[in-house]
């Protein structure tokens, strides 16, 4: 006898995802205009025109707006997306993934206000002041309940590795938000850190740190793991290295926060202890990198004229540079020489523009037709073309701050025959302002691009509506 259950037509939540998916490209585009104004304001410090738009107030907008609005939102898009399809069910509570989407844009709407109004902590990265703070804490806790709810309710009998990733940056985030802005309010817009003198600092460099390794890392390799083998229509290289790499990477980040703080009052075993795990962490990263751009195998063909895996493998390329940039920077005596230099900025936009953006875009470009019933993106040409805009871009950036970082750094710690500075402060400012015209270009020639997948998104959404996919039925067993 043969029984057969009835089948509910279940279809996935895109819906929230889809607007994640769009939000994700409009503050990429303000953040990266902001970036951009900040960059001319180095060039031509005229443009500093009034307090709520000088320089000082812009940057941590900028960062926030880059960070946590552009990558948050590719990251809430991509992980909402990644969990559903991979555990074959619709998002656990629907309305609260709703509320996070909303509860999200405001704490960017209200960055937007309070930093240009010199309301902030002063913590890089976790500039905003107490109530936001609150509200983050609560839009986080709810997507933790949306995600691992999804999780539990899977149809599959086993969690696919790029929810692995998720998983340990919303966790992760959760901590570190919640520990670094532990603050006493004086007032609602001021407050006053719960931690005191190296202690604070220790305690936020943790932060900072571990925000470079869960926020800007281990989500987007999330990403990776699930739209790399997808686009090239291959399985992941190693999942056995997948687990490893996974395991490596959270243990080994968790202790490298001090090498953000040589040569500071911080112990010294703590720094070195900073500069060791910093140099260990180079073999997981690369262990990951090489199993995505591995995965590859047998269809490196594809990237002839494929131009979502032209950003997805670049990506790769750029976090293995990265990746090997920064275990070398966190070495005291390389340091001595980078710190405080833009040999710093270059590395956080070969990180941030090559890595972080590339495979965002990548992962846009892949869900956005799925997610409106379409084949495939508006212009395939256009993608195209932002490829190579946004790989020159980046070359011209990160080129511009290496040279004038080590020149800055070499400047600076040159001496006369008599003990004296050989150069000025000032001097090494002059002498890096062809350099930092160079990075206007390359940032110009950055957002540029932006504002072309942004008209290629339009088109592709132009009069069509969310269409969500049906859900993978489990095959119903004869009784
Ligand atoms: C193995 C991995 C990495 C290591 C060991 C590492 C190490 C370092 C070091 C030593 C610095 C300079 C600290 C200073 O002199 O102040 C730094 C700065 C920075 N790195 Fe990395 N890095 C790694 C990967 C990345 C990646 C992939 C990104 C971005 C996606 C990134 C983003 C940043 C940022 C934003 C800063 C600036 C922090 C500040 O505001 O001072 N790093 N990193
Ligand atoms: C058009 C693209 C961009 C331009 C022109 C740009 C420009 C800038 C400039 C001029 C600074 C200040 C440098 C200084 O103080 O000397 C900066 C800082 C920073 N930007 Fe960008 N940026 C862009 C995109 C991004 C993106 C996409 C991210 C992250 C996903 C990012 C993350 C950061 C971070 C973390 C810092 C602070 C670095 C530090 O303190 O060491 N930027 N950016």
């Amino acid at each position: 006898m043969s029984a057969t259950a009835t089948i509910p037509n279940e279809t996935y939540d895109y819906g929230v995802v889809y607007r994640f998916a769009i939000m994700t490209v409009v503050w990429g585009i303000v953040g990266m205009l902001y970036g951009v104004i900040i960059a001319a304001q180095l060039v031509w410090p005229e443009l500093n025109v009034h307090e709520y738009l000088n320089f000082g107030r812009l940057r941590p907008l900028h960062t926030n707006t880059v960070i946590f609005a552009f990558g948050g939102c590719a990251l809430f898009a991509a992980s909402y997306y990644v969990v559903q399809r991979t555990c074959h069910v619709p998002l656990f509570m629907p309305k609260l993934a709703e509320f996070t989407f909303w509860g999200w844009q405001l704490v960017i709407v209200l960055a937007t206000i309070t930093l240009p109004l010199g309301i902030t902590t002063s913590k890089e990265y976790a500039e905003l002041e107490w109530p936001i703070d609150l509200l983050i804490a609560v839009v986080w806790v709810a997507y933790a309940v949306v995600f691992f709810g999804t999780i539990a309710k899977r149809r599959t009998s086993h969690i696919y590795v790029a929810n692995w990733f998720f998983g340990a940056f919303i966790l992760t985030v959760a901590i570190l938000h919640i520990v670094n802005s532990a603050a006493v309010p004086v007032s609602l817009t001021k407050s006053y850190s719960a931690y005191a003198g190296v202690q604070d600092a220790m305690v936020q460099w943790w932060y900072g740190h571990n925000a470079v390794g869960f926020f800007l890392t281990a989500g987007f390799l999330g990403m990776m793991y699930y739209f790399i083998p997808k686009q090239a229509e291959r399985p992941v290289y190693s999942y056995r290295l997948s687990v490893v790499h996974f395991w490596a990477l959270i243990f080994t980040y968790m202790w490298a926060g001090p090498h953000h703080l040589h040569y500071t009052a911080l112990p010294d075993w703590t720094q070195s202890l900073g500069m060791v795990f910093s140099l260990i962490l180079l073999a997981p990263s690369w262990g990951g990198m090489i199993n995505g751009i591995m995965t590859l195998s047998g269809a490196w063909h594809k990237l002839r004229d494929d131009p979502i895996l032209k950003f997805m493998v670049t990506s790769l390329s750029f976090y293995g540079m990265s990746t090997f940039e920064g275990p070398m920077m966190a070495i005291k005596t390389v340091n001595s020489l980078s710190h405080y230099t833009d040999w710093t900025i270059g590395h956080v936009h070969s990180g941030a523009l090559g890595w972080v953006a590339f495979i965002s875009i990548g992962a846009i470009y892949y869900m956005i037709p799925r997610l409106v019933g379409k084949e495939r993106m508006y212009s395939t040409r256009l993608m195209e073309i932002h490829f190579w805009m946004a790989t020159l871009a980046i070359v011209l950036y990160i080129a511009a701050m290496w040279i004038s970082g080590v020149m800055q750094g070499l400047m600076w710690r040159a001496v006369n025959a008599d003990g004296t500075l050989t150069y000025s402060f000032i001097e090494s400012v002059k002498a890096s302002y062809p350099f930092w015209f160079i990075r206007f270009l390359g940032g110009a020639l950055y957002l540029s691009g932006m504002f072309l997948m942004a008209y290629n998104v339009w088109m592709t959404v132009r009069k069509s509506r969310t269409v969500a996919a049906p859900i993978p039925q489990p095959v119903v067993a004869a009784a």
